[in-house]
Formats: C-alpha cells, sequence, structure tokens
C-alpha cells in the first residue's frame, strides 16, 4: 500500500523513521483513524476537528490545517487500491538529536499516513454479537485526547484477547467509561444510555452519530453517568467505533447480555447507521 511520511508518497514498506522520533520514545504525538466508504471519507471534518483539539491539548504544532489534511487524505485515498478504507493519521513531536522528556526546540513534527482496507465486522458476527470482559481502567487522566500512547488499551485489550473476547469494557469508580478501542452504549426498559464526554473518554465519531440518529429517529436516548451494575443488568451493549461500526456484546465476564442475543435497539441502530454511511 501506498503511504505518506513527511510530504512524500511511497510504498509502506520503503517508510522509514528516526528511533530518535519522540512517537517512538515518548509516544508523544496524535493520531486519528477515518473510515472511508465508496472513496468517500465519512466525517472527515470531524476527525480532523478532533485531531487539531488533540494537537492543541499536546502543545505540537498543526502542520496543516483542516484543508491541507482533507487533500492529504484524499491523495491517500486515490492511491491506494480500496474501495473502503481505513486511513490512519499520526502526527508525533519529531526527532531531536539527544533524549529529553521536555520538548525539542524548534518542533518538526513527523507526519505520518496509511491505509488499509476497511473491513467492518462480517454477517456473522453482526449475526451472534462478540464477548467482552470488564476491567478496571487503569489509563491516564486524559482519555480525551486521541494520543498514540496506547499502552494501557493495548494491555486492556490484550485482557479480552486472552479470554477469547472482541473487546474489554472499562469501569472507573464504578462507573461506565468506554472500551479499550471503542466507546460503550447500553440499552435499557427500550433507552440507549450513553455515558457523559469527559476527560476519562473519548468523544467518538461514531459515538456522536449514534446519538444523532437516535435523536432524527425519535429513538428514546440519554447521556448520563452509568453503573457497572447497570452495565452487567442491561438488556443490550453496544461497541461502536469508526471500524467496528456499531456492534452488539453479547457476552459480558462469560454471562449472556439480555437474551444473549443482539437485541432490537441495537439491530435498528446497525440498520440506520448503514443508510446513513451511504
Ligand atoms: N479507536 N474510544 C477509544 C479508546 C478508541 O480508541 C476509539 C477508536 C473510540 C471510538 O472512536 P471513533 O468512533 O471516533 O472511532 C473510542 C480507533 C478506531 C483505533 O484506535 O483504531
Amino acid at each position: 500500500s501506498i503511504c505518506h511520511l513527511d510530504g512524500r508518497y511511497l510504498p509502506l514498506r520503503e517508510a522509514r523513521v528516526s528511533p530518535m522520533d519522540r512517537g517512538f520514545l515518548f509516544g508523544d504525538g496524535a493520531y486519528e483513524v477515518i473510515p472511508v466508504y465508496s472513496r468517500r471519507p465519512f466525517r472527515l471534518e470531524e476527525h480532523l476537528a478532533r485531531l487539531a483539539r488533540t494537537l492543541a491539548a499536546l502543545r505540537l504544532p498543526d502542520p496543516h490545517g483542516a484543508a491541507g489534511w482533507a487533500e492529504i487524505v484524499r491523495e491517500i485515498v486515490a492511491r491506494n487500491a480500496w474501495e473502503d478504507q481505513s486511513v490512519y493519521l499520526q502526527v508525533t513531536r519529531g526527532a531531536d538529536d539527544k533524549r529529553s522528556h521536555a520538548f525539542p526546540v524548534p518542533i518538526r513534527p513527523t507526519v505520518f499516513l496509511m491505509s488499509e482496507e476497511l473491513v467492518t465486522p462480517p454477517a456473522a458476527q453482526l449475526e451472534t454479537g462478540v464477548a467482552a470482559v470488564g476491567a478496571a481502567d487503569f489509563r491516564w487522566l486524559r482519555c480525551d485526547l486521541k494520543t498514540v500512547a496506547l499502552l494501557a488499551n493495548c494491555l486492556l485489550r490484550q485482557q479480552a484477547v486472552d479470554h477469547g473476547c472482541a473487546e474489554t469494557v472499562l469501569f472507573r469508580d464504578g462507573f461506565l467509561t468506554e472500551g479499550s478501542a471503542s466507546n460503550i452504549f447500553i440499552v435499557r426498559d427500550g433507552v440507549v444510555l450513553a455515558p457523559p464526554k469527559s476527560h476519562l473518554m473519548l468523544p467518538g465519531i461514531t459515538y456522536d452519530v449514534v446519538l444523532e440518529l437516535a435523536e432524527r429517529h425519535g429513538q428514546p436516548h440519554q447521556v448520563r453517568e452509568i453503573l457497572e451494575d447497570e452495565v452487567r443488568s442491561a438488556d443490550e451493549i453496544w461497541m461502536t467505533s469508526s471500524t467496528k461500526e456499531v456492534l452488539a456484546i453479547t457476552t459480558l465476564d462469560g454471562r449472556p447480555v439480555g437474551s444473549g442475543r443482539p437485541g432490537p435497539v441495537g439491530r435498528q441502530m446497525y440498520a440506520w447507521y448503514q443508510d446513513f454511511k451511504n
């Protein structure tokens, strides 16, 4: 596949960055994952707005701005073969000639984009839903920033894999936060519940779409803090992300969620989402 590295387009296998890059040494960088359907980036503006917000919070100078990023994303999509793609975009604080925690002067960000085929959950998985485990959320207190420092997320996701599961549902101080790489919704008594945006979770682009679709279609929904016990006794649990879209979690720590099958509200939301993305 073709990637973008600091202004150049080249085959991914030929791309090289310095081991002194602060992305490598410190996990010092921001990223986005943008879904592309039929060669059209979905919710691009929103992804670029979140990128700008992360960059500002990390005090990382934005090397391109929204129009510049949009052009590079368009180019990456055009240069790769698939109709549906998942574009990965990363900006790190670049390389220095010594390892020093404080920022280099001047900062020269490293810009990297690549694309993969977007493979959304297959029909069989939509039919059964996926299994998840619960875990204590031990991440830092700026989970609202989309940074490449994902060690905690990787450890937490691996806990799911170790149990033959697809996702880890995270709880902090008795409340639902999100998944290791997704946002989490629940349904109780026909009402869609979502945790409120805060420093404890990523403001998902898919999360926003789901709430917009609920609003548009008159689906009862509420954004409020959700107790761990409410998750464990929910009628439905869903995970949402740019690559998983809306996917039912049908067992949590080995116990069935509701009927143990994807529920009617989640099926309806999935259908609205499919309709909306096209
Ligand atoms: N992950 N929460 C976390 C911790 C995430 O990593 C993600 C996405 C989401 C969902 O956000 P969105 O709807 O904007 O994709 C929530 C991406 C897909 C990843 O790291 O691959």
